[in-house]
């Protein structure tokens, strides 16, 4: 190839005419006259489609005749300020070519499709306008997520993905072995021996990088991971995914105050660096998706978040007089209506909601003076509900082993988790974002489904 393709991106913002411009994208529309022809590509750089003017007087013209809505195609032409409504500049072909063609049966002609439809062609969708504006904000947040920690003194740290150990203790663990299910070893009772396994014990795909992450935290202070975690609960709603992507910052010498401080000052920064950083994709949001957006997204980064603790919210939700489906009470967890309820009906704005009771919370959880509540906190926000979940984390020797007792983990599996409180223990605290959710809540989609770019749900992959 000649010379390099300019985006789209760049040229539409261009602030004088060029020549021999080389440009290459995808086919959106054509609409044909009678010694022209119109094009509106699209290379995937940004939300806006770039014209071409194709006459009839260039040489390949009549062998063109087979460029439709999907094709590739590639462009050399002069961008000149255009005719036109609607867009500052096009490009007057001199030479174009057909680099893939696109028969009719191309699924995304130009018309609305819904989004179930759309999932059915996960491949093809991020070529959709709504898809493709996800999908760059998704990567903008990521490199935010990015920014907001390394500009904050946190080291990244990859934790791994295959893992013994089980942090949430939910249950909710995808097995991770070689063993031959027609014909596993088996052990004198008849069970699944895994000590014949790969990695001669069981394994599982993580459900959170905490663990690993506390001991980088009390060592190297600040860390946070990003990356991919897996639950095999089996909630088919539009908020969870089997496969997710969380960020969990662990921080060394810091207490659930400042736990909460750190949480909410990194959702109104990335909130902010995405509205600052996306604003034509954003737009798109909206306009087309969700009219309160972007007053919504405005109110989050200028405001303080309510802090309310678990018992004053109990009596919140006893107080609002509401029929519930899931009945309210100290010591219940709370359901999606509750925390949808908090947030946006009650304070109308994201909240932080703390001090748990410890029967609900898994083992690794500072408890309270009360011994009735531990230092956990959620932050939640209107129309998703919880998007991060966080505690202070239980530094003292002799009530951590006590509270795996009651947990019934053992102390000979976790040993090396138990070390970090024999050694040097410090009082240290953090928290797990759901990218994904946090996604949903900046663009306004409702469907977990619509903002990961290849979903795996229960029963679907
Ligand atoms: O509240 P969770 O389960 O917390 C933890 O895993 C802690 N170990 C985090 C920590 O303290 N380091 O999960 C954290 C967040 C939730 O608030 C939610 O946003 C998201 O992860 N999340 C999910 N997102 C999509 N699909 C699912 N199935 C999710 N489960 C949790
Ligand atoms: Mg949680």
């Amino acid at each position: 190839m000649s010379h390099k393709r300019t985006e789209i991106s760049i040229l539409i913002e261009s602030e004088s005419e060029r020549e021999n411009v080389l440009i290459q994208g995808w086919v959106r529309t054509r609409r044909d006259s009678k010694d022209f022809f119109f094009l509106e590509l699209n290379d995937g750089s940004c939300l806006k489609n770039l014209q071409v003017v194709v006459k009839r007087e260039i040489s390949e013209f009549e062998t063109l005749k087979s460029i439709r809505t999907g094709s590739s195609v590639s462009v050399v032409g002069n961008l000149v300020a255009s005719q036109g409504k609607g867009q500052k500049w096009e490009v007057l072909a001199k030479k174009v070519e057909l680099l893939g063609d696109s028969p009719e049966n191309y699924p995304l002609q130009k018309k609305r499709h819904s989004l179930e439809f759309m999932r059915e062609i996960s491949h093809l969708r991020p070529r959709a306008n709504m898809f493709g504006a996800v999908f760059r904000i998704r990567s903008r947040l990521s490199f935010a997520i990015h920014r907001y920690f390394q500009e904050n003194g946190f080291f990244y740290v990859n934790t791994p993905i295959i893992t013994a150990s089980d942090c949430e203790g939910a249950g909710d663990l995808f097995k991770v072995t070689t063993i031959d299910l027609h014909e596993p070893p088996r052990s004198e009772d008849g069970l699944i021996d895994f000590a014949y396994d790969f990695f001669s014990q069981k394994t599982y795909l993580t459900v959170s990088g905490q663990l690993e992450g506390e001991a980088f935290a009390t060592s190297l202070g600040k860390i946070y991971t990003f990356g991919p975690t897996f639950r095999a609960e089996n909630s088919n709603t539009s908020r969870h995914a089997s496969e997710f992507w969380m960020v969990e910052p662990e921080i060394a010498f810091c207490d659930l105050q400042q736990d909460m401080d750190w949480a909410e000052s990194f959702v109104k920064w990335v909130t902010r660096e995405v509205l600052d950083t996306c604003q034509s994709d954003l737009e798109l949001f909206f306009n087309f998706v969700d009219k309160g957006l972007e007053k919504r997204l405005r109110f989050v980064v200028e405001r303080p978040f309510h802090r309310v603790s678990y018992t004053e919210a109990i009596d919140i939700l006893h107080a609002s007089g509401r029929k519930w489906e899931y009945p309210v009470g100290w010591g219940a967890n709370l359901q999606s209506e509750h925390e949808r309820y908090l947030t946006e009906d009650h304070f109308k704005s994201p909240v932080t909601v703390y001090d748990y009771p410890k029967e609900i919370k898994p083992f690794y959880m500072r408890t309270n003076d009360d011994e009735k509540t531990v230092a956990a906190m959620d932050v939640l926000v209107p129309s998703i509900g919880e998007i991060v979940g966080g505690s202070q984390r239980e530094e003292r020797l002799d009530v951590l082993l006590e509270n795996m007792k009651r947990h019934c983990i053992s102390e000979e599996d976790y040993s090396w988790y138990v070390d970090l409180r024999r050694f040097g223990s410090v009082p240290h605290a953090g928290f797990g974002l759901g990218f994904e959710r946090l996604l949903m809540f900046i663009t306004g989609m409702g469907n977990i489904r619509d903002v990961i770019p290849f979903a795996r749900t229960p029963g679907s992959i």
